[in-house]
């Protein structure tokens, strides 16, 4: 079994993150001296999709390297490293691209979505999808821990593994299953997913300058509620007990009852949650300090990953060659 998730280094991370993707991949981690089991990577050729300034993007994809390692990366479990580092990925999103049928493509919601939104319909963003299943089929993956949104990507990736050895004859690729987390859509400030692009986000980290009380007024006063009073029966299931339910199990479950029946106010639960945030999310923001103030440490553990994904990389590629055909000389490719 190999694990396997990518994260685009397009932003600061947020709650939606955390629970949706990033808490699960830490979990799913191998056993210390067993980094091969799960591979994280830092999705910097995805972002190219809608970053186009080249300082920004060294910037983020070294602070998405940060967040990973504060939030408990570890390199003796996992192989995390940069996808620009294992050139084979492009090579393999061609040969895939050459087996796919382009209306495929077009029935992908994420690039009607982005489109929507003001994104460029470029090239690269209708390739979106053969980018990534390259990602998981070169490193023959067979789970992919991610946020919903990310089901139909996985599933264009089995449809890809399939047709390319379908096309060639030969079980070169193999089937990839997708995995959700806990917090499968998890629910942003004004109700609706948490997502950068939405500007309704509670970023992982706070500011190390911002006090308890600022945090409380910016993140939680504000999540909107209905006008329900403090006697009146609340709905378990709405925005607060959600992301109660992702901030403290055990806190909400005792609390649950209290609120399904009645008797206190949506103001009394929005404190919960902005304790529990600090108590779970301030001391991080120190730890992530310490972290990027050690660019070597950082650079060393993105270079030891890249070597070890770059070995799979290279022998998954080689058969996937083969397979086709395609030949090169014996000094062209390391
Ligand atoms: P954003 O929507 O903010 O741009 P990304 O698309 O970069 O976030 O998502 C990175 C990862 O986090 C993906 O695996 C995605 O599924 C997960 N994710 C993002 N937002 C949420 C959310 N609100 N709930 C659950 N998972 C999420
Ligand atoms: N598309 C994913 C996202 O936006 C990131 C990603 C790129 C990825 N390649 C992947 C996720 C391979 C899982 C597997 O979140």
């Amino acid at each position: 079994m190999r694990v396997l998730s990518g994260v685009q280094p397009s932003g600061t991370l947020h709650l939606g993150n955390y629970f949706g993707a990033i808490q699960q991949h830490v979990e799913l981690q191998g056993p210390p001296g067993q980094p091969e089991q799960a591979f994280y990577f830092i999705a910097n050729y995805h972002t190219l999709t809608s970053v186009h300034d080249a300082k920004r993007m060294r910037e983020l994809t070294r602070d998405v390297a940060v967040d990973y390692l504060t939030l408990g990366l570890d390199p003796a479990r996992a192989t995390f490293f940069r996808q620009s580092d294992v050139p084979e990925v492009c090579e393999l999103t061609w040969l895939l691209a050459c087996c796919v049928g382009k209306g495929l493509l077009e029935r992908a919601t994420s690039y009607k979505d982005k489109v929507a939104r003001g994104l460029e319909a470029s090239m690269g963003l209708f390739n979106y999808p053969v980018l990534m299943a390259a990602d998981i089929l070169i490193y023959r993956s067979t789970v992919v821990p991610v946020g919903k949104d990310q089901q139909q990507h996985v599933e264009m990736a089995q449809d890809m593994a399939a047709s390319f050895n379908a096309a060639f004859g030969k079980q070169v690729l193999l089937r990839p299953e997708w995995r959700f987390s806990k917090g499968a859509v998890v629910p942003g400030t004004d109700g609706t997913k948490m997502s950068k692009s939405y500007g309704n986000t509670i970023p992982i980290f706070p500011p190390v300058q911002m006090t308890e009380k600022q945090i409380f007024k910016n993140y939680f006063a504000a999540i909107k509620t209905d006008s329900k009073g403090v006697d009146d029966p609340k709905d378990p299931s709405d925005t607060l007990m959600t992301l109660y339910r992702l901030l403290d199990a055990q806190a909400a479950a005792e609390f649950e009852p209290v609120y399904i029946k009645g008797g206190v106010g949506y103001g009394d639960i929005k404190k919960r949650l902005a304790d529990a945030y600090v108590a779970r999310f301030m001391p991080l923001a120190e730890k992530r300090k310490e972290i990027a103030a050690n660019d070597a440490y950082v650079e060393s553990v993105l270079e030891e990953g890249a070597k070890r994904a770059r070995a799979v990389a290279a022998e998954v590629m080689a058969d996937a060659r083969d397979a086709a055909g395609i030949v090169v000389g014996r000094n062209t490719h390391r």
